[in-house]
This record gives structure tokens, sequence and C-alpha cells, in this order.
């Protein structure tokens, strides 16, 4: 059988995408779900286009219920890809798949991460310490933000000149070039 992944996602979903797309017709593995708390998000729309099923939850579903990890049971999700999600995970999820769950972060983690770490705020961070490098890093989640055990990081160099959509597009490129590899060879390890 496939191995079968469910993608978490809050906003735009181009890591989403590029999952989607990795997938689509791959023998080993497929996109089964995309899930989101932003009934607004760009991700939904990108999902349809693959006629990828979508969840849209709010919050006390997410963090008061079973509902979410009973929904991923049933559909026997192997492997929870979190892509630009934005919300802490809660320990029932964790512990319902135990290294099971990863996440995408745009910094050299452990630098730059944590709460309120994301996006835009980490590369503005980054500027504004003048750091002549930065990159990425894929994860696995535990109940703390962006803190678990380290799978890939990916680095880039920041010239004097760069600025922030610069800096943003750099990280970008190594999002969209590994994470889609770093998953699949995640699944092939899984049993
Ligand atoms: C990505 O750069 C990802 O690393 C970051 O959100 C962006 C989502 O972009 N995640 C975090 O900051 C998590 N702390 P996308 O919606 O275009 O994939």
């Amino acid at each position: 059988m496939k191995k079968r992944i469910a993608i978490f996602a809050s906003g735009s979903g181009s890591n989403a995408q590029k999952i989607m797309e990795h997938f689509k017709n791959n023998e080993e593995a497929e996109v089964t779900l995309v899930l989101t708390n932003n009934p607004e998000a760009y991700v939904l729309q990108r999902a349809d286009n693959f006629e990828i099923p979508t969840h849209i939850f709010d919050r006390s579903e997410f963090r008061d219920t079973d509902e979410i990890v009973s929904l991923l049971r049933n559909l026997e999700i192997d492997l929870i890809v979190l892509a630009g999600f934005l919300w802490l995970i809660p320990k029932n999820l964790i512990e319902a798949f135990p290294n099971r769950i990863i996440n995408i972060h745009p910094s050299l983690l452990p630098a730059y991460g944590g709460k309120g770490m994301y996006g835009d705020h980490v590369h503005k961070s980054v500027l504004s310490n003048k750091e002549t490098e930065s990159g990425i890093t894929i994860h696995y989640v535990n109940e703390h933000f962006d803190d678990g055990e380290i799978i890939y990081q990916g680095r880039f160099k920041i010239e004097p000149t760069d600025d922030l959509e610069m800096v943003k597009f750099k990280g970008q490129q190594l999002e969209h070039t590994h994470f889609p590899r770093v998953v699949e060879n995640l699944l092939k390890k899984m049993k």
C-alpha cells in the first residue's frame, strides 16, 4: 500500500505545492489530506488543483478534542508534514504519531526559533543582526516550538546587499528543493 501523507499549512502553501507535485504520480506515496486552521489559506486552492481533500478546523477542535487524531488514524496517515503551519501541536497528536510529525523552519535552528519566530519575522531578525548566513531546518516536532530533533539543515550566504525579499527567496529555494526529497527519504525508511 502507498504511504500516506497529511500536510498542515496555514497560509500560501508553496511548500505544500512542491510536496503535492512531487508525489502526484509516485508509486510509493501520496498526499492524502491537506489540513488548515485558516479558511482563507491559499493552500486550499492548491490542494483543490491536485484534487486532494481538505479539512478546515478551528482552535477548539484542534486543541480540545480528538477529532483530528481520529481523522488521521482513520485515513491511516503515515507522516504528518507541517508546511508553514503556525499553531503549536497538541500533546494528543504528538502521542498518536510519535516520530511521524515533521516541520520546516526558515532558519538554522536553534537560532531564530521559538514562539513568534515564523516567516518574515525570522528573516527580518536575521537581517537586523547582520548575519552573513542563514538557512532552513527540517526537524521532528515535539510539544515546543521549533525544538525537535533535526533531520536536515541547508545553508545560504547573505550578501551585504541582500534585502528581505532576497533572503526570503534564497530560503524558499532551499525549502522547495529539499523538503520533498527529505519527506520521500523518511517515508522510505518507515516500515
Ligand atoms: C516557510 O518558509 C516555512 O519555513 C515557514 O513558513 C513558510 C511557509 O511558506 N514556517 C515557519 O516559519 C514555521 N515556524 P509556504 O506557505 O509558502 O510554504
